[in-house]
């Protein structure tokens, strides 16, 4: 690990004061200047809270070991990305952690930052068709999509809609073909539901169940919203939408406006699926328009992530519990998962409100 040679002086220096107490009161030996690393953090944007939430959890807790932090948003701007990344190899920061927008355009400054001996972190979004990434920490993706089609399987008693002779018609909206995990959502999501596709409980009247038909790119809302009032008016004249299968809170909310446009009401209004919890979406829930979601804590993702950092600056091991699931097509990334969970009207006083993550007020209570 390569260390630079002005914050090994620093930190000669600093020991050198606190050993003699020459110059130093308690609050000059600022920790900060400790080993004198800079982390650098990119976030894909800040138009979804969690990225937000990401960044900020991310920089208070490499901050708290005394790391400095350059973090960065690229309002989903992929050259935007690639130019700040570029900027931090040519700073020498000492780690690199990526939230990626699409990854595959990364692959050359991930190499220059190889190059320059900069160890990389994916974080939440693996970064595809490179060896120069170390370690990904994530949630577990499949597990996402799981637990949107247990929730949908068991609050519709799918298992028993054969025999009683119920069927529901059903919509998807999967996440940005250039985010690795919205193929893992949509497998897990697929690997519970489609034998209800298959068997006529679950009917989708646009005829688009595949991931290619129904991914939206960059997770787009006013796409989401746009698709989903289509589907209303050429396939839903006749017989009403009973579910919104989104894979993100910010489709949830192009739904929502669509449905409303098109005159839903309480009383026909479909279930809707989101992912992540967002403040928004929790308040949507509370008042029936979405009806679950699903609660990743950004504040676990970013404590496992700083972990790894940590481990790399102090050439350690970081915990892994997952070391085959992501191959980005070069290499098994050694992988942490942290665990998704569904939340809804039901669960979330439990989970959000005394889990800490949001606080009654902000949920207006
Ligand atoms: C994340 C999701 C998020 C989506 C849109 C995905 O990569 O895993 O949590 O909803 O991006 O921002």
């Amino acid at each position: 690990m390569k260390k630079k040679l002005s914050s090994i002086i620093l930190s000669g220096i600093l020991a050198i004061g606190i050993l003699t107490g020459c110059g130093q009161t308690e609050d000059t030996v600022v920790v900060e200047e400790k080993d004198g690393y800079t982390v650098g953090v990119v976030m894909p944007n800040q138009t979804s809270e969690r990225w937000i939430n990401d960044g900020a959890n991310m920089k208070l807790q490499l901050e708290e070991l005394g790391y400095n932090v350059d973090l960065r948003y690229a309002n989903d701007d992929i050259e935007l990305q690639v130019s700040q990344i570029e900027e931090m190899v040519a700073n020498q920061v000492d780690c690199l952690v990526i939230a990626s927008i699409d990854s595959t355009a990364l692959v050359e400054v991930e190499k220059k930052a190889q190059e320059s001996q900069i160890p990389i972190i994916a974080y939440d979004r693996l970064l595809m068709d490179t060896d120069a990434v170390s370690y990904y920490a994530s949630f577990d993706n499949r597990q996402v999509g799981h637990e949107i089609g247990e929730y949908i399987e068991k609050n519709m008693s799918l298992h028993t809609a054969t025999e009683e002779g119920v069927s529901y018609t059903v919509e998807l909206f999967m996440g940005s073909p250039d985010d690795n995990n919205a193929y893992y959502l949509y497998n897990g999501l697929m690997e519970v539901l489609k034998p209800y596709f298959d068997s006529g409980v679950l009917v989708c009247k646009s005829g688009k169940t595949s991931f290619e038909d129904t991914c939206i790119l960059r997770w787009s809302q006013e796409t989401a919203k746009e698709r989903c009032a289509q589907y209303l008016d050429e396939f839903y004249t006749d017989e009403d939408l009973d579910i919104c299968l989104s894979a993100f809170d910010g489709f949830a909310y192009g739904c929502i406006e669509a449905l409303e446009e098109a005159g839903y009401t309480k009383s026909n209004w479909p279930v809707i699926t989101g992912q992540d919890a967002e403040l928004r979406a929790t308040q949507n829930i509370i008042n029936g328009k979405q009806t679950m979601t699903i609660y990743k804590d950004t504040r676990v993702l970013a404590k496992k992530c700083v972990t790894m950092v940590q481990a790399i600056l102090e050439g350690t091991t970081p915990s892994i519990n997952n070391n085959y699931e992501y191959h980005n097509n070069v290499k098994s990334v050694p992988s942490y998962l942290c665990k998704p969970e569904a939340v809804d009207k039901a669960n979330y006083k439990k989970i959000l409100i005394r889990g800490g993550y949001y606080t009654e007020k902000q949920l207006g209570e």
